[in-house]
């Protein structure tokens, strides 16, 4: 079959990074670019990061820069998180020959979806900011684009505050331009995102292979793990792998179309993603659909030899 022809735009974090680094690998993706934006780190970091992990995979794709703030909040990173060079502090070198094409995010993502109509998929892993930019400018990329598959939101509980997820109370604006776009959406929330981690132990072995890239991995996530662990989660989360993993192997995954909605105005409950899925009132339309489940043993091999065979 025909490799899929994918986007991503990524504020390139830890597990952006290792997101990045399953495209590259999976049999049935075709990478195509990768736009930064501001979320987990600055958008420079995020740009620069992006580059470092091509060099690390040996990976020749175009980048470009994409915003430098949310729409319409001040911007707040995951230092705590992801480091304060966002793949946990880890160093890793620019390639000698850092090429950044002129166009930026927005026109470039565009350009390319109008080049293929109806083919490309967009995965989004970070604050959606660069995909509210490029709908706003391009209205009829929506409809040009496959489908947008995204890491962000929760039909549950919020990650960063008690209601809202990271991706979301970032750029609430720029998710709700997105969820009323009318282009066919898939959420990885972390309804989904937080079945789909590494054991300690499973990180442990990616370490002991040998690999740069299983080294890599390992490293990158150490500091996060010291924020996790203490409130409970049982390994690292791979959220951003999941919108990658769900378009190569979309039978690990289950789901149900629901009607999604962000809260922009509230205080307490900001970046809040409501869904219509637990409730007995519906809203009236269902324009996303939300993944509830994943194959987390296949989910967790396919990655792993994935990341591997980097070297
Ligand atoms: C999301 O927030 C970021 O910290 C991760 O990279 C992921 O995209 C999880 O809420
Ligand atoms: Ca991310």
């Amino acid at each position: 079959m025909k490799p899929i022809p994918v986007w991503m735009d990524c504020d390139t974090g830890t597990d952006d990074a290792v997101a990045i680094m399953l495209a590259h690998r999976l049999e049935g993706i075709d990478l195509k670019a990768v736009s930064a934006v501001c979320g987990n780190t600055t958008q420079q970091n995020a740009y620069l990061n992006t580059h470092r992990i091509c060099r690390l995979m040996g990976g020749r794709y175009p980048v470009y820069r994409g915003a430098e703030r949310p729409l319409m909040k001040p911007l707040h990173t995951a230092a705590e998180v992801h480091g304060e060079n966002g793949l946990g502090d880890v160093e890793l070198p620019l390639p000698e020959d850092l090429a950044t094409p002129p166009e930026p995010a927005w026109d470039a993502l565009y350009a390319c979806a109008k080049s293929m109509p109806g083919e490309l998929r967009l995965v989004p892993t970070g604050p959606l900011t660069n995909v509210a930019i490029a709908f706003i400018k391009h209205p009829d990329l929506p409809t040009l684009l496959h489908s947008v598959t995204f890491m962000g939101g929760s039909a549950g509980p919020g990650n960063v505050t008690p209601a809202a997820e990271f991706n979301f109370y970032t750029d609430p604006h720029a998710a709700e331009l997105v969820l009323k776009s009318g282009a066919k959406l898939t959420m990885c929330g972390l309804d989904v995102t937080l079945q789909a981690y590494f054991t300690p132990e499973q990180l442990d072995a990616l370490a002991a292979s040998g690999t740069r890239a299983g080294r890599f991995v390992h490293d990158c996530n150490q500091r996060a793990w010291k924020a996790l662990h203490k409130i409970g989660q049982p390994g690292f989360c791979m959220h951003d792998s999941c919108p990658v993993m769900f378009l190569a192997h979309p039978e690990l995954f289950e789901g149900e179309m629901a009607g999604v909605a962000v809260e922009t105005r509230a205080e307490l409950t900001a970046g809040k993603s409501v869904t219509d899925l637990y409730s007995d009132k519906q809203f009236p339309f269902k324009n996303v659909f939300v993944l509830l489940k994943v194959d987390r043993t296949r989910f967790i091999e396919i990655l792993t030899e994935c990341i591997l065979s980097i070297g």
